[in-house]
């Protein structure tokens, strides 16, 4: 998949532009503020995605319009096609010129992927983000998962207000069976997929980490069960599950809250045999983070055969000469687009297109 023009009016600082990309790498540098990200982020929301920094739709509008107005011609699944959006009220979608009723409709109809320094907390923060990548990613290849991991969520909430009320009326105790085999129910097949979705992104995530690091350091990642769970089939995870919450009630009634199943796990990310969170250098940390984002990428190539736009948001800092360089100059067979300050980084690349931004402008392509 790959885009072949974008046309940008009044959207953020940008007022009124169009670039024609190559089908490699695509760098936008300039001077901070001037708009490198503002550009990134108009190409994202063609995914249908909300943009990874706006709260509202009303911020992404030029401060002086009224509304915003995006295009985008790209070819994927074999064709030209055309995405247009409009901004005002809420967001408008055509696809190839006919209109659509929601953001959900075109979702899989352009695929990219972002990497931008909010993703950093991938690796640096708690479970909840690596939770949230996963469920993300997941649900966006088979939109089934999403549903199951609401069903699960919703069962979760019961079985807690239970344990609540059983401190008062403790004749509930009994009805906690059924939201147990509920979550069990929904929460193994979270589990399997999760673990299937890890094994192959670890495949891609840790070829491409190979890369970055010159072949220097070994990327390796896991999925990491809450402990006693145990199984590798849906069955055998779901009994367990059973047995474990069974077993956690008395402490579960004292927390109010359930401590058993696929919300408490976690995404394990080792750089040479240790925790990438507590022992990974910043470099070492950004390029897992990367290395995670260009991976999902390639799961997603696997899966539908088109590969999604890679939009690399202020990846460079922190990244030594050599880790650049493969950046610029070894992703190779899909388009890729880089946000960064340092004009030098310009004269590593030799093949690709670069532009320069300036208040909001392109001034050099
Ligand atoms: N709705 C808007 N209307 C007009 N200008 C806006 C709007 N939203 C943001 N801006 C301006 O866009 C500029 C920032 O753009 P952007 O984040 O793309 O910068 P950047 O080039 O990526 O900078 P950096 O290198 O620091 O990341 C800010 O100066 C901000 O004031
Ligand atoms: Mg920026």
């Amino acid at each position: 998949m790959n885009i072949t023009k974008l046309e940008v009016v009044s959207f953020r600082n940008i007022k009124e532009e169009i670039i024609e990309p190559c089908e490699g790498v695509n760098i936008i540098y300039g001077d901070n503020a001037q708009g490198k990200t503002n550009m990134l982020e108009s190409i994202w929301l063609f995914t249908g995605c909300r943009s990874f920094r706006a709260a509202k739709d009303s911020e992404l509008i030029n401060f002086n319009a009224a509304k915003a107005k995006l295009s985008l011609d790209f070819f994927g699944y074999d064709r030209e096609q055309n995405l247009s959006l409009e901004i005002e009220k809420g967001r408008k979608f055509t696809l190839n010129g006919v209109k659509q009723p929601s953001a959900s409709k075109i979702m899989g109809e352009f695929l990219a992927v972002i990497f931008s320094p909010v993703h950093l907390s991938l690796v640096k923060e708690g479970p909840y983000e690596r939770r949230k990548f996963l469920d993300t990613a997941i649900s966006q290849l088979k939109p089934k998962y999403a549903v199951t991991l609401l069903q699960f969520n919703k069962a979760v909430s019961q079985r807690n207000m239970l344990l609540k009320d059983i401190a008062f009326h403790s004749k509930l105790y009994d009805t906690l069976d059924v939201w147990e085999e509920r979550i069990a129910f929904y929460a193994s097949e979270i589990i399997r997929q999760r673990i299937g979705y890890v094994n192959k992104l670890s495949q891609f995530a840790s070829e491409i980490y190979s890369g970055i690091s010159n072949g220097k350091e070994k990327f390796e990642i896991s999925y990491a069960r809450q402990s006693p769970v145990a199984g590798d089939n849906r069955q055998e995870i779901y009994e367990s599950l059973k047995s474990l919450l069974f077993a956690s009630r008395k402490n579960d009634i004292l927390t109010g809250s359930t401590s058993i199943g696929p919300h408490r796990d976690d995404l394990s990310i080792k750089i040479d045999g240790l925790a990438a969170r507590s022992f990974g250098s910043q470099g070492q940390q950004r390029s897992a983070a990367l290395a995670l984002k260009l991976g999902e990428s390639a799961v997603i190539k696997d899966f539908s055969s088109q590969q999604a736009v890679a939009l690399l948001d202020d990846v460079m800092s922190e990244l030594d000469v050599s880790r650049q360089n493969y950046i610029l100059n070894h992703i190779k067979d899909w388009q890729v687009f880089i946000t960064c300050c340092d004009p030098n980084s310009v004269d590593n690349l030799k093949y690709g297109k670069a532009f320069e931004m300036k208040n909001g402008k392109i001034i050099n392509r």
